[in-house]
């Protein structure tokens, strides 16, 4: 694999610009004689969660392709599946730059991004290019400028429009960038939200005739307490599959290295431990009511071997992704 040569050079430019890039010629190498420095064959481990067959239980995690402007060229490195977005109704710029950071000495990622997005319409628009054969999951959110007790509105807008093209749809409640969205995992709000997204889920079930599975992703940073009251909410509400985790705000494991001060979700290795214990505890508290999707500083075949055994059915990598490159996708598939 020549990922280490691309990432001394990715590297060495601005955290975003190299995302940019990188998303913006991938999909011109793909079909090329150059594709080979990405493309994978891969062993088929193959799983079937919230009715859904995978060939293998390794997933590329929300915010990589927020637009799905790159779904095929990630297919080829051999994800079994891959979760677009998180998309919003409306598109949006984000946060102000610089809004991306990497904490090179713990392999870790600080972003807030703020939902930069092109819009529910656009993303659709490429999902149905794609010709990506695995699982493509659609996170859905709200715009920041939406009120949060207006939130919900969001999410059917979004709902709506993706049903008839995702695998699965993934509630984002926990993105730390925009303002509010958090606390939608608490109390009545969740289980307002929740009820409201199933009886729509119903109404598109009978609409297109097919069952599209709801997944609720949340925060590593709730309670103990906090993370009950979700997995009694998210059963009580007939949800599919709950991912856990998102970024931390959490900063103790970091805090002497560089850009520990600045605001955001923190995610890679720092987040490895968190993230594990967060699964382990909500496997306890579902007791099997429905799946796990395990992510948060999956690095390695035995981090991932950790979420699955915390409880976790699939599991998916971003930052580790990021300093692994695709070679990551083929060490976990490989030896899990
Ligand atoms: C730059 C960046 C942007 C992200 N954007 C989103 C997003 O839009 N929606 C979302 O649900 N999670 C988003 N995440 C969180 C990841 O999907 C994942 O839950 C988190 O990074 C933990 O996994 P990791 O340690 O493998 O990166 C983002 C993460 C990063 C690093």
């Amino acid at each position: 694999m020549l990922y280490p040569i691309a990432r001394h050079f990715l590297f060495k430019l601005n955290p975003e610009q190299a995302h940019d890039l990188s998303m913006k010629y991938l999909p011109r190498l793909l079909g090329t004689p150059l594709d080979c420095f990405f493309r994978q064959n891969l062993p088929k481990r193959p799983v079937t969660v919230m009715g859904l067959s995978f060939a293998n239980p390794v997933g590329l995690a929300a915010g990589l392709d927020k637009d799905g402007e790159c779904i095929d060229a990630l297919g080829a490195m051999g994800f079994g599946f891959i979760e677009v977005g998180t998309v919003t109704p409306r598109p949006q710029s984000g946060n102000d730059k610089p809004r991306l950071f990497r904490v090179i000495p713990a392999e870790g990622i600080i972003n807030r991004m703020g939902f930069n997005n092109k819009g529910v319409d656009h993303l659709v628009a490429k999902v149905k290019e794609a010709k990506y054969q695995g699982v493509i999951g659609i996170n859905i959110g709200k715009n920041k400028d939406t009120p949060i007790e207006q939130g919900k509105d969001d999410y059917l807008i979004c709902m709506d429009k993706v049903y008839d093209h995702a695998g699965y749809i993934a509630v984002n409640i926990s993105s730390p960038n925009t303002p509010g969205l958090r606390s939608l995992q608490y109390g009545e709000a969740l289980d307002e939200l929740l009820a409201a997204l199933k009886v729509r889920q119903q109404e598109l079930a009978a609409q297109y005739k097919k069952y599209v599975p709801l997944a609720v992703k949340i925060a590593p940073d709730l309670s103990l307490e906090e993370i009950d009251q979700v997995a009694a909410s998210l059963v009580r509400n007939g949800i599919d599959g709950v991912i856990a985790t998102n970024t931390t705000l959490e900063r103790e494991m970091i805090y002497d290295m560089p850009h520990a001060g600045e605001a955001g979700g923190l995610s890679g290795r720092p987040l490895q431990h968190k993230s594990t214990e967060v699964i382990r505890h909500l496997a306890k508290a579902l007791n099997g009511a429905l799946p796990i999707i395990g992510v948060g500083g999956i690095d390695s075949a035995m981090a991932a071997r950790e979420k699955l055994a915390a409880g976790a059915s699939l599991v998916q990598i971003y930052s580790g992704f990021i300093y692994k490159g695709p070679g990551l996708v083929k060490e976990i598939v490989t030896n899990i």
